[in-house]
């Protein structure tokens, strides 16, 4: 059985990120969308809540679960009885990153490769950070992310918590 870990914040979860996981359903039996806890970039969503949207973002779709994770990528990936972590490059500014991850992760873990992936063109230049930039400018962010992800954008920032 062919099973990939997808790691990343998903603070909060795009379209773009959907397209990917789509992708990788085809490709593999089952996709563990792992979202990571201790991330150094200050979420404005809580793990809770990302996974929460991940999870109803993702419904439709079989072969894929949502869980959190925290710790070594790697570890985790051998944890769930992955060999393979699965990553999206947008553009050429994306890969010095994943390259040097990609290198890291192999170094740590000989035995799972990284693979990636290039979501649909129109979702090459979306990032959680701009939707929750335009969202928070009181910019449409329906292009970028679904019904589900709106709302819970529109609450957050209602708040006042940025
Ligand atoms: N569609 C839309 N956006 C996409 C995307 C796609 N297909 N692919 C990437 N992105 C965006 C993300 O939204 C994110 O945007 P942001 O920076 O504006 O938030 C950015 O590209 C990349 O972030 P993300 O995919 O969330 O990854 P990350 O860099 O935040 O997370 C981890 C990286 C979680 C994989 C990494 O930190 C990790 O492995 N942590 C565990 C600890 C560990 O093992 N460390 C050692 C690593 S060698």
């Amino acid at each position: 059985m062919m099973k990939a870990v997808y790691p990343g914040t998903f603070d909060p979860i795009t379209k773009g990120h959907i397209d990917l996981v789509e992708r990788a359903t085809r490709i593999f039996d089952h996709v563990v969308v792992a979202v990571v806890t201790d991330s150094s970039k200050r979420p404005l969503f809580s793990v809770e809540e990302r996974i929460v949207m991940a999870t109803e973002s993702l419904g439709d779709l079989d072969g894929v679960e949502v869980v959190s994770f925290e710790g070594l990528l790697v570890e985790f990936a051998r944890l769930v009885g992955a060999g393979v972590i699965l990553r999206g490059l947008r553009a050429v500014s994306d890969f010095e990153y994943e390259f040097q991850l990609a290198g890291m992760n192999r170094h740590l873990a000989s035995d799972i490769e990284t693979m990636f992936l290039t979501p649909a063109e129109q979702f090459s230049y979306i990032s959680s950070s701009l939707v929750r930039e335009i969202a928070s400018l009181g910019g449409d962010v329906t292009p970028f992310v679904r019904k589900n992800v709106q709302m819970a954008l529109e609450q957050k920032l209602d708040r006042g918590v940025q």
